[in-house]
């Protein structure tokens, strides 16, 4: 059981408002903001150069923390600034040919479908999008149904940016694994709500950030990139990090997944990342989805007695993200009100999710992610608030 009192007593920012949305950026526990301030302090003392060699043990124990966090080897692993360059540093590596097909799903993320948009443009790449089952998750034997010789990747969001859908991913990666296709996973929204484990998802690539449901620092994220491909993926870019200059006409790539990482760096975020792993770990993720999921249903059961509320999330299996609209009511004049009382849900519009939007004929959706550390209190609070924008005044 977690203590949630202690949790808040951590969490400086349960005291300011009532923030939903662990989706866009969570709270920070103290403990990560002590460690991005420390590493700050020391290079305001003895130089940024200095601090980082100064804390060298702990830095690289961030590799470690992420490694162990989602199953990996710590080589396998490089840190980056966002889950969209982790993403796409895999994503543009890998070497894709003329008439080879990218699968991918009704929820993929705007950003990785502009890269697929980019790479089939330019390499001559087909893209396939694998029909949803009824509950709106990825179809499995759809996807089996579509594997042939030309498949070049799977390419998956395993849990959108814009619901409580969670795509079964490791039953697509079985699938992956058993025609021995690159497996390339969207972890985004996922770690930090839910155990992830690399060997269970049979992927061979997985991005993530460290803002949202790790409750980590903006600026930070992170990549795995299983140990087969390490020698195999030449990054698009290297520089003298991810390269050693051999000699005038030889460079060497590093061996292991900072290849994919540049030199600079910041280390206090970098630092903020490794408490929050810390934070997380210790609490065990197992308990912390039972709670955030536990939430997220409530919230839902609460807001199914709002008369004119309808639920969106799609899947039968729905996660720690509850995305909804009202009749007759403007999202984004609903969340603007919301933020005037201090209660921090946010929207989510059909261009961030456009196959999704198109298949379900979704409108601009409001969206709240409950985190473990919010209570029952705050969404009533809420629902409270919504029924009296939507005018009404009975549940
Ligand atoms: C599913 C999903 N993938 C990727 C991203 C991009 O993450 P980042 O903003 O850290 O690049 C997001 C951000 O909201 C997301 O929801």
């Amino acid at each position: 059981m977690l203590d949630i009192e202690q949790i808040r007593s951590h969490t400086p920012g349960v005291s300011e408002s009532t923030h939903l949305l662990a989706c866009g950026s969570a709270l920070m526990p103290q403990q990560v903001v002590d460690a991005i301030i420390d590493h700050t302090q020391l290079e305001v003392r003895i130089g940024g150069y200095e601090a980082h060699a100064y804390r060298k043990a702990e830095l690289e124990a961030v590799y470690d923390l992420v490694a162990s966090h989602i199953g990996a080897k710590t080589n396998e692993i490089a840190l980056v600034e966002n889950a969209t360059v982790a993403w796409c540093q895999a994503f543009y590596a890998l070497p894709l040919k003329s008439g080879d097909r990218i699968l991918t799903c009704e929820a993929e993320y705007a950003a990785n479908y502009l890269a697929f948009l980019q790479r089939a443009r330019r390499d001559n790449l087909k893209i396939d999008v694998i029909p949803g089952d009824a509950s709106g998750a990825v179809d499995i034997r759809a996807l089996e149904a579509m594997i042939d010789d030309n498949v070049g990747l799977i390419a998956i969001t395993w849990i959108p940016t814009n619901g409580g859908l969670v795509n079964p991913a490791a039953e697509i990666g079985k699938i992956a694994r058993k025609h021995n296709i690159p497996y390339l996973l969207d972890a985004c929204q996922a770690v930090g709500q839910m155990p992830v484990d690399v060997g269970e998802l049979h992927c061979d690539f997985l991005s993530a950030t460290g803002r949202k449901f790790l409750r980590g620092p903006r600026g930070t994220g992170f990549l795995y990139v299983a140990e087969k491909w390490l020698d195999i993926l030449e990054p698009v870019t290297i520089d003298l990090f991810s390269a050693s200059w051999e000699s005038v006409n030889e460079y060497k790539l590093r061996r292991d997944a900072r290849r994919f990482e540049t030199w600079e760096n910041s280390y206090a975020l970098r630092a903020g990342l490794g408490a929050a792993l810390k934070y997380a770990d210790d609490l065990g993720l197992a308990g912390i989805q039972q709670r955030a999921w536990g939430l997220a249903a409530s919230l839902r059961q609460m807001l199914s007695m709002l008369k004119t509320c309808q639920i969106r999330d799609a899947g039968s299996e729905n996660c720690a993200i509850v995305s909804f609209t009202i009749d007759n009511v403007d999202p984004f004049a609903a969340v603007r009100e919301l933020h005037r009382q201090g209660i921090i849900i946010g929207t989510s519009t059909p261009k961030s999710t456009m196959l999704d939007a198109i298949s379900r004929n979704l409108p601009v959706l409001m969206r709240a992610a409950p985190h473990y550390y919010n209570t029952e209190a705050e969404l009533k609070q809420l629902v409270m608030a919504l029924k009296a924008i939507s005018g009404q005044h009975s549940i």
